[in-house]
């Protein structure tokens, strides 16, 4: 059996029960929410996964979250929809390029002044930076919740009520942490961004952002259509979640969504995390013990999700992710993983590192499976035979 050890990538399974509606739903009929009275079945699932976000991050309204097709296109959304023109723009030095590649779009565009709050080594960030960065015209602060390369968890709250204090938009790119670190949206981002297919274990292609009540309204909407309701207007209408979502959405996907993060809600947040932290603080003190492995993030468990990104003494990330996948069927990912900006902030630029990643599905035997496999591979020398 294959050790998957890439869970910041995506969730590899669905649960039975995601499997068993969704057979149930597919094997039925399904019509298109909003546009014709059987496709009210459509309509309450939309709804059902909204409660399930809405209750998964601490929110009185499910009409505030909409759904995209993945975090990539909220956080384009939500970059693209709240800057104005000549602003200045802060985000870490961490994020992935599914933030950092519009905002450099916007800044190349000459639409936005862009500041990269530097991170430390181990991706941490003292909010102190954060302070110091802010200018008159600062509109936007967008951070990652952790690093999808080190793991480590950013303080977002502490940031978040720096960024209040001086009117400044946030938005929260919770991809690595939704569903798997506690968190309460409420009034303490304007903009959270999450993807369906990782710790929420959803389908791939799902996703969404929740907005607050003043990011509903300065949210400029970034693509326009049908949405079933006042088509008599040729503008969008005002009030969400129709604002966001224009066209027939992917009631799949949201069905998915709604099952899953049921599920999590029933096992609690809190549960998830405990179990997570315990398997992520086995495998970094295994790591610690292992000659010719270097771990790049924290080796706090407290301070980290179940991300860790290391580095074999003389190999190539590329080549041990290979051996390790080869020799001991374990499945990592290799290289810059989407953010050049955190490999330059933990100085593995270019040539990326090898990252574990664990979930749901993953066993105690298994960190000890990863433990032993990393430590034969640290005393393979460098250019001689894979053991
Ligand atoms: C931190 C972070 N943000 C954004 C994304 C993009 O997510 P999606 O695949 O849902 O577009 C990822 C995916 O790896 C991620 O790790």
């Amino acid at each position: 059996m294959p050790v998957y050890a890439n869970y910041a990538a995506t969730s590899p399974a669905l649960s039975r029960t995601v499997v068993k509606e969704l057979c149930e739903y597919l094997g039925g009929t399904h019509l298109n929410a909003g546009r014709n009275f059987e496709g009210l079945e459509a309509g309450a699932i939309a709804l059902r996964a909204r409660k399930a976000i809405a209750g998964l991050f601490g929110l009185a309204d499910p009409l505030r979250v909409a759904f995209t097709s993945g975090a990539t296109q909220a956080l384009n959304m939500a970059i693209n929809g709240l800057v104005v023109e000549g602003c200045h723009v802060l985000a870490t030095s961490v994020e992935h390029n599914a933030a950092a590649r519009p905002l450099e779009a916007l800044r190349k565009n000459g639409v936005i002044e862009l500041d990269w709050l530097q991170c430390a080594a181990d991706g941490s960030l003292d909010a102190g930076t954060l302070r110091k960065a802010l200018k008159k015209n600062t509109r936007l602060l967008v951070m990652s919740h952790a690093s999808n390369v080190l793991g480590t968890i950013l303080p977002v709250t502490e940031c978040f009520n720096i960024a209040r204090e001086h009117g400044v938009f946030t938005v929260l790119d919770a991809a690595q942490t939704a569903g798997v670190l506690p968190f309460a949206a409420g009034d303490s981002c304007d903009v959270l961004v999450f993807a369906g297919h990782k710790g929420l274990g959803g389908l791939a292609g799902s996703g969404g952002l929740v907005l607050g009540e003043a990011a509903c309204r300065e949210t400029r909407q970034w693509m326009s259509g049908g949405t079933g309701s006042v088509s008599h207007s040729l503008d969008m209408p005002g009030f969400m979640p129709d604002r966001f979502e224009p066209g027939t959405q992917n009631t799949i996907g949201m069905l998915g969504l709604a099952v899953s993060v049921e599920e999590i809600l029933r096992a609690g947040v809190e549960k998830v995390r405990e179990r997570e932290r315990g398997l992520t603080a086995r495998f970094l003190s295994g790591l610690t013990a292992i000659k010719g492995v270097r771990p790049c993030g924290t080796l706090d468990p407290d301070r980290c999700v179940s991300v860790v990104s290391l580095v074999v003494e003389g190999r190539g990330a590329g080549e041990v992710s290979r051996l390790l996948f080869e020799k001991d069927g374990i499945i990592t990912r290799s290289g810059l993983h989407c953010s050049p900006l955190a490999h330059r902030t933990c100085g593995t630029f270019p040539d990326g590192t090898v990252r574990f990643s664990f979930g749901r599905g993953t066993t105690e035997k298994e960190i000890d499976t990863a433990l032993d496999a990393l430590s034969r591979q640290a005393r393979h020398p460098p250019g001689g035979q894979p053991l």
